[in-house]
């Protein structure tokens, strides 16, 4: 048994920024380097705040469904995430959590999920109309205003199309612009139109005038749309009414995560097929046969297997949420060590769906490791791209499916190419970004199957 005051080992800090200035500079590669130097559980420091980096799956799983409650989100001990979402059903903790899960459950089952699947090709194909062979487009822009325009209609009954553009701007501003790391530690705020801060700031304004204003109209018209948004009103009439702060921040919410998650994960699935020429063949070869030209339904799915392995590949690879934080709630001991209460825990799904012990060649996409039939096995706890316990992402459902349909649906007409010489960067900000967002060539996709007709 280790001293009971001692923490895992890691690198020394500086006395005032800790480790962050090597943090900030390369974060994926700053946890992928904690990992390989100290092992699988590193103490790093913000500041003069130590902070433990797990990377094992049983450490995962132990805060995450063995003991959830006695651990908080960090996201709801303030910072960057709730100065803009305020308390939604990401940045809320305990009863409060438990309650207004539940009160949106409903939009998130399994029936409802797929009565939004219309809308999700038909979105898809009116982008597609809009496209030419041959010519560039900035996929990032076009995925972000794509499932940004769905998660909209889906759960707000509401058609973003004029103003997609801007709405597309202002949630790109309000998640990338962030403090610098010196104004972070001093905790200095300055809300001007030039600086970082402002912008995301006046960002924010505008999304929350958008917002108001949707739940003002609705209230004044009464009506039951059956969406989220009226499932959020409905509780004016209950005991415990949402105020108007709340649907907002709700609202925002499920806006911001409902968009920009899935549009990683698609970013990075374009990416990874343009440079894996086999899995791209084998994906178009799937569509080709079995949809034989058809636009893609609900029905198309289960027989879509290839399509569900790459996306759950390309989430392994580039996940769109790279990293999840908890704080403890009460003293515990995990993996010989005593940890008190109010240390925060850092886990990275960048660095667990990498882990060379857990999988094989890691570094390599191959979208056949999910085939059920096949002998490389996933660890239980090693993917985590949704998270998991009580809180996992309530959108996987919807994720998914969009996912899938979206990338079904564009692939069969076009098929992105890489540009030479264009900088695909990883951004690691709550999400894995793309530094210069991700232009691309889209070709009309070759026919791979001959006989499609026939082989169905
Ligand atoms: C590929 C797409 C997505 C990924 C990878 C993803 C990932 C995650 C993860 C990792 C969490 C857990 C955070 C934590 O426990 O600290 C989470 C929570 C959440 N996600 Fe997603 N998400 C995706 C799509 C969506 C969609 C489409 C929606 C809404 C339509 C959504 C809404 C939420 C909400 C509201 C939470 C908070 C749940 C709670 O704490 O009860 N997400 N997501």
């Amino acid at each position: 048994m280790k001293d009971i005051q001692s923490l895992p080992p890691g690198p020394k800090p500086h006395p005032f920024f800790g480790n962050l200035l090597e943090f900030q500079r390369d974060q994926l590669k700053f946890v992928e380097r904690m990992q390989r130097t100290y092992g699988d559980m590193v103490t790093m420091h913000a500041g003069p705040r130590p902070f433990v980096l797990l990377f094992r799956p049983e450490y995962v799983r132990y805060l995450l469904t063995e003991h959830p409650r006695d651990f908080m989100a960090t996201q709801s001990a303030g910072g960057d995430l709730m100065e803009v979402l305020g308390e939604s059903l990401l940045t809320i903790e305990g009863e409060a959590h438990r309650q207004q899960r539940r009160l949106v459950q409903p939009a998130f089952h399994k029936k409802r999920v797929e009565s939004y699947a219309d809308y999700m090709v038909q979105y898809t194909q009116e982008m597609l109309d809009t496209w030419h062979e041959g010519e560039v487009v900035d996929i990032a822009q076009a995925m972000q205003q794509l499932t940004l325009r769905i998660v909209v209609r889906s759960l707000f009954a509401l058609e973003l199309l004029d103003q997609i553009d801007e709405m597309g701007r202002n949630f790109s501003q309000m998640i990338e612009h962030r403090r610098s790391l010196l104004a972070r530690l001093l905790n200095i705020y300055v809300d001007l139109p030039f600086t970082l801060y402002g912008k995301r700031m006046s960002a924010k304004r505008r999304i929350d005038a958008f917002i108001y204003k949707l739940i003002r109209e609705r209230k004044a018209e009464g009506q039951d749309h059956g969406d989220v948004l009226s499932m959020l009103l409905a509780t004016q009439d209950e005991e415990h009414p949402l105020s108007e702060q709340q649907i907002r921040d709700h609202v925002i919410t499920f806006m911001a995560a409902g968009h920009e998650t899935t549009a990683n994960a698609l970013n990075w699935t374009f990416y990874l097929l343009a440079q894996n020429p086999e899995p791209r063949e084998k994906l178009l070869q799937e569509l080709q046969t079995v949809l034989a030209g058809r636009t893609p339904t609900l029905n198309d799915l289960p027989n879509l297997p290839y399509t569900e392995w790459v996306i759950n590949e390309s989430m392994r690879v580039y996940p769109p949420v790279w990293a999840m934080g908890r704080k403890s709630l009460v003293p515990f001991e995990m993996g010989g060590y005593h940890f008190p209460e109010g240390m925060t825990f850092l886990f990275s799904q960048w660095v667990i769906h990498h882990h060379p012990d857990l999988w094989q060649d890691p570094n390599t996409f191959r979208p056949e490791r999910w085939n059920p039939e096949n002998d490389e096995k996933v660890q239980p706890w090693s993917y985590f791209p949704f998270g998991g316990g009580p809180r996992i992402c309530i959108g996987m459902p919807f994720a998914q499916l969009e996912a899938k349909l979206l990338l079904a649906t564009i692939m069969q007409r076009y098929t992105p190419r890489l540009i030479p010489g264009f900088p695909v960067v990883p951004k690691p900000r709550v999400t894995l970004r793309l530094k210069h967002g991700l232009r691309m060539k889209v070709e009309r996709t070759a026919t791979v199957v001959k006989d499609s007709v026939t082989m169905i």
